[in-house]
Formats: C-alpha cells, structure tokens, sequence
C-alpha cells in the first residue's frame, strides 16, 4: 500500500556522500563542516552571524538566554504553533502569553498584538519580548511587527522554523532585517534537514558571542590560553549546553542547502497544484499568500468546512489512512493543552481564530518528491470524501 506523509525529507547521492566523507575523516564533531555550514547559511540568508546548534528548540532556548529572559519578564507569542515556541520561555522562567492569529496568514495578528501590549501597559507591565512564527512557511507581517517594536520596546525573535527558503519583499533574509534573532529547525519534515539540527542568525555581534558560548558548557578556551600559555586550560564563563551540531549533520546541511531553492519551486508547484484542483470544492478553504511575500510551503493547510458535510475530522482522517495517506493537524492550539492552560489560565475564547481554523484545519501532504501522481491521488482522495 501507498504511504504518503503530511512531510518527509528529500535525501540524495550528494548528501550521502558528504556524510560518508566526514565518517572517513578525523572529526565527527566539532570540525571544519560546522563553520562551513555556518558560513553558508550566513550567506544565504545575508546575515552576519551564524550558530548552529543541535535543535530548533535549542535555537530559541538560546534566544531566550542569550536576550537575557527571566522572571516575570512577559514575553509574547501565538496559540498556533508547536510546544517548542512557548517551551523556551518556560525554560528560562518567564512568563508566556498568547495572542490570536490573522485569518489570511495563520500568523500573530498585529491589531490583536497591539491590544495585548496596551493592555499590560495600562496595568504597568512591559512586555519583554515577541516570538513571530511563520506559520506554514508564510512570513510574519515583518513591517508591522517592526514598527511595533520600535513603539512599545520589545525584543523580536522570528521562530523561521517553518519558512526556511521563504522571502519577504523579495529578501530572504528579511529575519534577520526585522527581528533580533532568527531561529531555524532542521527536523527531516522541515524545508532543508540535518537529521535533528538548527540555527540562531543575528546581526548583532554581543548576541552571537552569547549563544557560542552557552551552545558548549559556557567554555571559552581562547580567554586564558592566551593569557598563561596553558594550551589545555579553558575558563567556564556561565552555566551552558551541550548544544552542539556534529560535523556529520553540517555536512548533510551543507548538501541540502544547496537544493534548497529546488525544493521551495517544487513545494509552490504542488501547492499551485492543489490550489487549482481543489479551487472549487465548497467545503475548502484553501491557504491564502500575500501579494509581498513568497511561501515556503513547509505546510499545506486546508480548512475544511466539516459542519458542511458528512464526515467529521477523526472520519477523514481514518478514510484517508486507509488509503495510506497521513494528514496532520498544525497544531492542537497551546490554550488547549491542560497543563498550560492550567498555568496560565488561557481561556479559549481569548482566541477565536485559532479556534475556528483548529476545528476547521487539515494539513496536505507536501514534500519535494511527492510525485504528480502521488498529488493527484491525495486529490481524488480528498475529493472522494469531501464532498458537501
Ligand atoms: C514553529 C516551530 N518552532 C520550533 C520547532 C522546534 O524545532 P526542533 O524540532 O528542531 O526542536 C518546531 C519544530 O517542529 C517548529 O515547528
């Protein structure tokens, strides 16, 4: 039977290759692949510095630390995106808060943003800092997030995990333009992978130094080596990670980047494909792009009218399973989870948006080797059961 999945990585004879390399060579760790890929990614995204590190949530975690986070400080973010987003506040023991989304790009909402923050200064609290998620693979409204920042203060992390390879106002580097920090992830379903593996980017030099240092136990080695001539001594300057991305995995994204414009083509391709097969079906919303932005598709997410038809979401989901096709909902909103909503006493209707598009919500499967006749299977499928 077919198995298709809501995402997969693309794995070729190059990326193999470039990791058999490093499995032949001195270091697996800690070589010259890592600052290469640093190199490159710097490049790519027209940002001055790079750090790599071993995961997407380690990414932010570092964001976090390396902003100086901690208690009390009230930092912002949205309901729709995964646990790691809202994971790195806690880590750091600040506070978090939510604000809804927009209903034509999925992403934080800046009138509702704007309220939020307005609503803490009349109480007399700051907020410390905003994470924007570009949910799917569409960019955040980075010029409105912008002017917010420079009215009300707050630091402003772009969570990019999603929209590795996406531009905004032609620029793909627009995160590090508008934010103080960008993070990206390189899970296998993600735009480009190294297995598990992600990035901090900054244009701001203090920032950098920071997250180097907490990305290794905190371990400066040249400080005191060049002081006492001990070539083996180190000084521990704060409590750090192990956070590190081995060689093996910056070869592998070394490889990948390379094809990471291929892959964002053929994502817009399959997604024009089901935008103009699925146009006309009633009971489909289908994602929505702004005229200054170009999508990075890390998710195809349709809103399916379910109170319109006969199948509900479990049903769906079931039928098409049985087919071998994996859909996916992104995500079960962070208010909903217990234990958070618990905490921090969310209420749910704080967050009409992310409530109607999570009832509504069906992530299709798109990845680069999803094959036309694999696209239109999942079509017909889909089709078969949505049926008003
Ligand atoms: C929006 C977002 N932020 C952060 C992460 C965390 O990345 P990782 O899985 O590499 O830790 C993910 C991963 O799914 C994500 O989708």
């Amino acid at each position: 039977m077919k198995k298709i999945n809501y995402g997969r990585q693309s794995i070729n004879d190059d990326d193999i290759e470039a990791v058999i390399n490093v499995l032949k060579s001195e270091l697996l760790t800690q070589g010259p692949q890592v600052d290469k890929f640093e190199k490159e990614l710097s490049k790519k995204f027209n940002t001055k510095y790079v750090c790599v590190v071993s995961s997407g949530t380690a990414a932010l975690h570092l964001a976090g630390l390396a902003l100086g986070w901690k208690k009390n400080d009230i930092i912002l973010t949205t309901p729709l995106t995964f646990v790691a987003s809202i994971n790195a506040i806690l880590y750091c023991n600040a506070t978090p808060d939510l604000v809804d989304i927009n209903m034509d790009t999925f992403c934080i909402d800046i009138i509702q943003l704007e309220k939020k923050i307005k609503a803490y200064l009349s109480r007399g609290k700051n907020i410390k800092a905003v994470i924007a998620v570009d949910y799917a693979g569409h960019p955040c409204d980075w010029k409105g997030l912008r002017k917010l920042k420079k009215k009300y203060n707050f630091q402003l992390i772009n969570d990019n995990c999603h929209a590795i390879g996406a531009s905004y106002n032609k620029n793909k580097g627009y995160g590090s333009k508008f934010a103080d920090i960008v993070t990206h992830s390189y899970h296998p379903v993600k735009n480009i992978t190294t297995a598990e593996g992600g990035a901090i980017l900054t244009n701001n030099k203090s920032i950098y130094e920071e997250v180097k240092l907490l990305r290794s136990h905190g371990i400066n080695r040249k400080s005191l080596k060049l002081k006492t001539k001990e070539t083996w001594n180190y000084e521990i300057k704060n409590i750090g990670y192990n956070y590190r991305l081995s060689d093996l995995q910056s070869a592998l994204g070394i490889s990948q980047l390379k094809r990471l414009n291929k892959f964002v083509t053929l994502k817009n391709k399959i997604a024009k494909f089901y935008d103009r097969n699925l146009r006309n079906s009633k009971a489909i919303i289908l994602p929505r792009e702004k005229k200054e932005i170009k999508h990075a598709y890390h998710l195809y997410p349709v809103r399916i009218k379910f109170d319109k038809i006969k199948v509900n979401k479990s049903e769906l989901f079931f039928k098409m399973k049985k087919k071998g096709i994996n859909l996916q909902v992104h995500y079960v909103p962070l208010y909903k989870h217990k234990y958070l909503k618990e905490k921090f006493k969310f209420k749910e209707k704080d967050f009409p948006n992310t409530s109607l598009f999570y009832k509504e919500a069906v992530s299709l499967p798109i990845y680069a080797n999803l094959s036309i006749a694999d696209q239109k299977y999942v079509i017909q499928s889909l089709q078969e059961i949505v049926k008003l």
